[in-house]
């Protein structure tokens, strides 16, 4: 099977067939994930809490985002990798954001990356398109946004807030980018969005109504536990698992029973 690429996204938005996500932090998830047949790994700066576990996404850095997304590369056989632009890495302006986009191309195998923001970046998304640099946008709840929204909360509620995301929507799209998230907004408006614009919509607590689906893969797989957001669902619980494991290994170890003759040497 030959890599999933842009063009597959649109070609499922057209055929109404759903454009698959989840976050992948490191080798052996990615390829976990790449061998489920997902159709793309976000090296999402979600890692900062579920890897690194800091409280938000603010303080993981460029080089860091790097380091994770050249360990999924590596196992993506056909998946795309998608890198997340971690907070002020394009802030600062679209020369540093072209720049450290194209880390993410030119240094860890990614074939896209994914920015936070809707007008305001536009200028930053029509450069880096221009650079040959595919980018998926993201409106909605933002995380890197986390102070200034004073907390995680679903967006575009009021009829207001409602029409402004509809409009960074349409602005994304023209700026070119090939693909949105939309984070924690209300399922008719994301299914108004998704009607209204012509590149594919990726929902996380968004309603079923978009073209494909995102999920933290920690949050999946129950190995995440500090806050579980209401759009979670959880199809493991790999923490359970690993505490069994670890615990009988402990009680084995100190029992005498482990090493025993097969894993000892003649
Ligand atoms: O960082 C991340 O994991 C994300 C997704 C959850 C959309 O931005």
């Amino acid at each position: 099977m030959a890599k999933i690429t842009v063009n597959d996204f649109l070609k499922k938005k057209t055929e109404q067939k759903k454009i698959t996500m989840i976050t992948a932090y490191d080798y052996p998830f990615a390829m976990i994930a790449d061998e489920a047949g997902i159709d793309a790994l976000l090296v999402g700066d979600s890692l900062c809490m579920v890897v690194q576990g800091h409280e938000n996404t603010l303080p993981v850095t460029m080089d860091e985002m790097i380091y994770h997304t050249k360990m999924v590369s590596r196992a993506a056989r056909n998946a795309m990798v998608i890198g997340d632009m971690p907070f002020m890495s394009y802030q600062t302006g679209i020369e540093d954001a072209v720049r450290n986009a194209g880390r993410f191309l030119k240094e860890a195998g990614a074939a896209a990356i994914k920015l936070e923001g809707g007008s305001e970046v536009q200028g930053h998304i029509k450069t880096m398109t221009r650079a040959d640099i595919p980018v998926m946008a993201h409106i909605g709840l933002t995380p890197q946004a986390v102070h200034r929204m004073g907390g995680y909360k679903v967006q575009g509620r009021s009829e207001d807030a409602a029409k402004r995301l509809l409009e960074e929507a349409r602005a994304v799209e023209d700026a070119g980018a090939f693909a949105l998230i939309l984070e924690a907004i209300p399922l008719d408006l994301a299914k108004k969005i998704t009607e209204e614009i012509s590149i594919p919509t990726i929902g996380i607590g968004a309603g079923p109504h978009c073209d494909g689906q995102v999920l933290v893969l920690h949050d999946v797989l129950g190995l995440f536990e500090r806050f579980v957001p209401k759009f979670v669902k959880r199809y493991a619980n790999l923490k359970e698992d690993a505490l069994t494991a670890i615990r009988t290994y402990k009680d084995e170890v100190e029992k005498g029973l482990f090493p025993g003759e097969e894993q000892s040497f003649k």
